[in-house]
């Protein structure tokens, strides 16, 4: 993807340091906005700086722990000023719900709802001041597609489903757009470290026969933060290709 479309627009990109984040940043850059990554790991981020720099795009590197909100509300301050929002970072343990104990659930709850709420509240009122703003989150089809293990990540993705459309409620008569992008399977170093050499099972969920890529998901974060998409508000789109009949064909 490259276009300048985004010329003349900042975005904070939360956990860019790998997997999803990593190619949405990528391809933001491409497109000629100012990114600014996050993560915790510094030297995965100077890595991503270095890279995008080498490109001739723009971009600088917050570290912040998202399971702390006063580490989350210094990210929002750092990162000052920004049109785009895309709220990435996540962490899934996928475990039975009598093996997942209150310090595992508070995590997903603190990490995928709590730290999106937080930078929203730190950013939103921003983008409604200057009339324009984009805001997307990475949500997920365990929000809506239950499994024997997971529940914890599913309860705290559907709550940035519902955040979605308050926001869209909240923010869209000024100006400000909020979409949600919810993955199935993805190959990332996430998915693989859970995984290791049963990773492949990720390929047998969906009816296209396979785990989506990365980029597959950064173009459409593209779309919703861009002006492609400016009639779309409160929106929850699934990237998950489609679902698996168990029946023969
Ligand atoms: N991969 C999938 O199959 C899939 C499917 C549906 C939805 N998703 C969602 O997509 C997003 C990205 O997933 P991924 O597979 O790309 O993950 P990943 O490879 O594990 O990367 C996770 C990113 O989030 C950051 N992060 C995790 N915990 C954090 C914390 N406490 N504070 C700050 N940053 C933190 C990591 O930063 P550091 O490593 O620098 O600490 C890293 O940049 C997540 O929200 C996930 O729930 C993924």
């Amino acid at each position: 993807m490259s276009s300048n479309v985004l010329q003349g627009q900042t975005a904070l990109v939360t956990g860019a340091t790998s997997g999803i984040g990593k190619a949405i940043a990528r391809n933001l850059a491409r497109q000629g906005a100012v990114v600014v990554l996050h993560g915790r790991d510094q030297a995965r981020g100077n890595a991503l700086v270095k890279e995008l720099q080498a490109e001739g795009t723009s971009a600088r590197f917050v570290a912040a722990d998202l399971s702390d909100a006063g580490d989350t509300l210094r990210l929002a301050a750092e990162a000052g000023a920004v049109d785009i929002l895309v709220s990435n970072a996540g962490l899934y343990e996928f475990a039975p719900t009598a093996a997942t104990d209150a310090a595992s659930f508070d995590r997903h709850i603190a990490v995928n709802t709590r730290a999106p709420f937080l930078l929203v509240g730190a950013l939103a009122p921003g983008m409604t001041e200057r009339g324009q703003g984009s805001i997307v989150l990475v949500g997920s089809s365990a929000a809506r597609m239950p499994a024997p293990v997971g529940a914890a990540y599913g309860a705290s993705k559907a709550g940035a489903e519902i955040l979605t459309r308050y926001w869209a409620t909240e923010y869209g008569p000024a100006g400000v757009r909020v979409n949600t992008v919810s993955p199935g399977p993805v190959h990332t170093e996430g998915t693989q470290a859970m995984l290791g050499e049963h990773v492949a099972v990720l390929d047998t969920t969906n009816a296209r026969g396979r785990a989506g890529d990365p980029q597959e998901i950064a173009e459409i974060v593209s779309f919703l933060a861009g002006p492609a998409s400016s009639y779309v508000n409160g929106a929850v789109l699934f990237a998950d290709g489609g679902e698996r009949s168990v029946l023969p064909a």
